[in-house]
């Protein structure tokens, strides 16, 4: 129960009639605090009940049940609340200190299963900076779910499908035995593997054969040729080598890998059902769904030579993870770019018939751009995500050195503090937002960074380890004084900041919470000598303990670890 619902209990014995529900929205938070941390204006009683609204506060006040709170007083028409702090933050630490590791949880989500798709990179290509905001928001989303109890499948589908890789296989059958080659694809596979492929393309102008080629070499691996799945399976498995070297530096993992080529083989059922609803129509020898009722652009299911699409492809995954799970939402991390898509797709289901067509939540974000300028992998101009990462651990390690030379596990707190600063600063700010990534902004160690949350709970820590004192149970909380109630209060509000997340697949509403907590505690430590060895020493220990689980909670929930030392 948090404070204003305690006032609504308190007000609820005093107005029987009135559904507590009510009473709590007509609560209001006045803007002195000299007039309490509460008040209930009584004006539209007097209507109902035909007395003036003061004789009403006056006779209310002798009713409400005055437990829990310092004073409770009439003011005019308003009935005033204030809290009695010390018993309510005593109950805050308590709640916190008891069970660490489920403070906050709700269940929204009563077990339910949800699958996101993220991440979801395409083989035989480098993952892009990109990637990067659909990785990161989908694990924060995932895991932010997860804390209110929802059951997530992760999965990763992977972009391995597409006429491209009969071409790549082309060019593998013709170039690959070079020992050049080889000995690339040991090294660098996806970087050889794309320069086979623009080799090709470039060399096609010249000889159309390879295009021939390229083509016969797909359709060998749409009829199962083993050679061609064979060529296919093993550019699948390097790429996705590469990629679990990135997915291990930010410590996410999936459930499941199935891509495109996984969903290709499942076509049957989505073209069917679309020709059993009259919904596919001939246009110049392809087959489309028009979708001109949603004053949106028709879906591309056939083309005219006769392969399936993109948009055939997500359909029948679609209805691969409804069947196969259940689920109560299917999340889709993936860019604005592609808002009008899953319009499309939704409403491409919804006409098929399905009515969970709105079960299908499209969390989308803007673009990321590396000092001002738009970051993608066009020629000759690819930021990998790698690259991004290590020049962060880098610049942490620095900053590191110079902050704390005799820090022993230099190198394991370079690398959180700055795959940590990465993270942070792509999910401070609503998702949709466009991002500007500057390094030097970025790991910063003072201002809206993951490293200065970082260091408020290392600074905790350390304040902690001079203490002593790690367990409170015998500690008497209501004994933390005024000047922490400001900071009690709002590690109360943590699992309101985790449900509005929730709701919204916004990890920024998080990410906010982190830096207006470490923000608190800085001035707290600023303005309290927490150390001075008085009676109430245990209990701002037990403060500064409190505010160190909430934070490396909220951290933990960006997927961003809280080292104890920095
Ligand atoms: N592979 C795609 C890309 O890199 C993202 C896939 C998103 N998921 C989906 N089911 N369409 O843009």
């Amino acid at each position: 129960m948090n404070d204003k619902q305690q006032v609504a209990a308190a007000l609820a014995q005093a107005l029987p009639e009135m559904d507590i529900k009510e009473i709590e929205a007509k609560i209001e938070r006045p803007k002195d605090s000299n007039n309490g941390d509460y008040a209930f204006p009584t004006f539209f009683l007097a209507k109902i009940l035909h007395k003036a609204p003061q004789m009403i506060a006056s006779e209310l006040v002798e009713k409400v049940d005055q437990d829990g709170f310092e004073k409770v007083i009439v003011a005019g028409p308003y009935i005033n609340f204030f809290l009695d702090k010390a018993q309510v933050g005593a109950k805050i630490l308590q709640s916190i200190l008891t069970d660490p590791a489920h403070y906050g949880e709700l269940d929204l989500g009563h077990q339910a299963n949800v699958t996101i798709d993220y991440s979801s990179p395409n083989i035989a290509k480098p993952m892009g900076v990109g990637h990067l905001r659909s990785t990161m928001i989908g694990e924060a989303v995932a895991r932010i779910l997860e804390k209110v109890n929802y059951n997530l499948i992760r999965i990763d589908y992977l972009g391995d499908w597409g006429t491209q890789f009969g071409k790549m296989m082309a060019a593998y059958k013709m170039w690959g035995n070079d020992p050049e080659i080889q000995k690339g694809l040991k090294e660098d596979p996806i970087d050889t593997l794309v320069k086979l492929y623009v080799r090709i393309n470039t060399e096609a102008e010249d000889h159309p054969e390879y295009t021939e080629a390229g083509r016969d070499w797909f359709a060998k691996l749409e009829h199962g040729d083993e050679e061609a799945w064979e060529m296919w399976n093993r550019f699948r498995s390097l790429s996705l080598e590469r990629f679990n070297r990135v997915y291990d530096m930010l410590d996410v993992h999936f459930d499941s890998y199935n891509g495109e080529a996984f969903s290709a083989q499942k076509m049957e059922e989505p073209i069917q059902l679309l020709k059993d609803k009259n919904l596919l129509e001939q246009s110049r020898g392809a087959q489309i769904v028009s979708l001109d009722h949603y004053n949106l652009p028709p879906l591309l299911i056939i083309k005219s030579n006769g392969t399936t699409t993109y948009i055939t492809r997500d359909l029948a995954t679609a209805l691969y993870r409804k069947r196969m799970y259940g689920f109560a939402k299917s999340i889709y991390v993936v860019g604005t770019d592609q808002d009008t898509y899953f319009r499309q797709l939704k409403l491409a289901l919804k006409d098929m018939g399905f009515n969970w067509w709105d079960q299908i939540e499209h969390v989308s974000f803007g673009l990321m751009n590396l000092n001002g300028k738009k970051m993608s992998t066009r020629k000759g101009n690819v930021v990998s995500l790698e690259d991004v990462l290590n020049d962060s651990i880098d610049l942490a390690r620095k900053q590191i050195e110079e902050k704390n030379p005799d820090l022993e596990n230099a190198d394991e707190v370079a690398q959180q503090v700055g795959v940590g600063a990465v993270i942070f600063h792509d999910l401070k700010n609503y998702r949709r937002n466009a991002v500007n990534f500057k390094l030097e902004d970025v790991v910063k160690f003072e201002g809206e960074t993951g490293p200065y949350v970082q260091y408020a709970h290392a600074r905790a820590e350390s304040i902690l380890r001079k203490g002593g004192i790690r367990d409170f149970s015998n500690v008497d909380l209501t004994k933390a004084g005024a000047e922490a109630w400001e900071l009690i209060s709002f590690l109360g509000q943590y699992s309101e900041a985790i449900k509005r997340a929730a709701l919204n697949y916004d990890p920024s509403v998080v990410a906010k919470y982190t830096l207006e907590l470490a923000k608190k505690f800085n001035q707290y430590y600023a303005h309290t000598r927490i150390l001075e060895d008085d009676e109430a020493q245990p209990a701002r220990l037990a403060v500064t303990q409190a505010v160190s689980n909430v934070l490396k909670s909220a951290l933990d929930l960006l997927d961003i670890k809280a080292p104890d030392e920095m």
